[in-house]
């Protein structure tokens, strides 16, 4: 599902922010990924999502390689459609509601309104918020917030959910609540990427483990890269 092979970042600035990456991602995993701050986490998201590219080494999602994504217009937007993300930053839209903010995709790639509402009531039922789907986002609290960054990561049945930091700045509680939420979304077989600084929440779970440190992968490779022929939903 998710190939990275021998990657490495350099940014425009010149600094090296990933290290000769290698690992695989199957199909249903649900693996986190862990790292002090600046480790690199957001960095190989993006990688993944194909807002940044690698300045070495190779990477394949769902059957795409970056490295033609990168030279064809529109394979991005056709690609991102087989993912779902939740931004460590949110980026709801403020000047819109609940309901709003996570019809806004299927508004842009021209779904039937009838089809909209019946999808967005499904999510927002899932996701517990739908006695908040009329409110703005600045009416909401941080886990709430947080649950319509997921609803609308999941409103396209994504095969990949990628969260980065999806409990940053929750409680306790809140965290295990969208942590619980997260592996709903995956045992209907969405492969999840969850990138967490909060090792207290992930402890109990022994899911695997992908640990960067200085854009060093330190952890959780599955020592070996498969050889496997992409494409489709594996
Ligand atoms: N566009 C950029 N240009 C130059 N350097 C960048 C850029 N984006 C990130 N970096 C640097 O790359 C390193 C990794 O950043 P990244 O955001 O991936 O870390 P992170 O592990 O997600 O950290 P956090 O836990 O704080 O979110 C950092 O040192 C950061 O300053
Ligand atoms: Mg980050």
């Amino acid at each position: 599902m998710i190939q990275f092979s021998h990657v490495s970042k350099i940014y425009d600035n010149s600094y090296k922010a990933l290290h000769d990456i290698s690992f695989f991602v199957d199909k249903g995993e649900f693996v986190f990924l862990t790292g002090e701050s600046g480790a690199g986490k957001t960095t190989l998201l993006k990688h993944i999502y194909m807002d940044e590219f690698s300045s070495n080494g190779q990477v394949f999602v769902c059957g795409y390689d970056a490295k033609i994504v990168h030279q064809k217009k529109n394979a991005v937007s056709e690609l991102r459609r087989k993912l779902g993300i939740v931004f460590q930053d949110f980026k709801l839209l403020n000047d819109r509601n609940v309901f709003d903010n996570v019809a806004f995709v299927l508004r842009v790639t021209g779904h039937k309104e009838k089809e909209i509402k019946r999808k967005v009531f499904e999510v927002l039922a899932l996701t517990g918020l739908s006695h908040k789907c009329f409110n703005y986002p600045n009416q909401l609290s941080g886990g709430e917030q947080q649950r319509v960054c997921i609803a609308r990561a999941i409103i396209n049945d994504p095969w990949v959910l990628l969260a980065d930091e999806p409990t940053g700045n929750l409680d306790m509680n809140v965290s295990n609540e969208i942590f619980m939420l997260l592996q709903k979304i995956n045992s209907w077989g969405t492969t999840i990427i969850m990138s967490t600084h909060d090792l207290q929440l992930i402890k109990p779970y022994h899911y695997r483990t992908i640990e960067l440190h200085q854009g060093v992968l330190i952890k959780g490779a599955d020592s070996t890269l498969k050889p496997k022929v992409f494409g489709g939903r594996n």
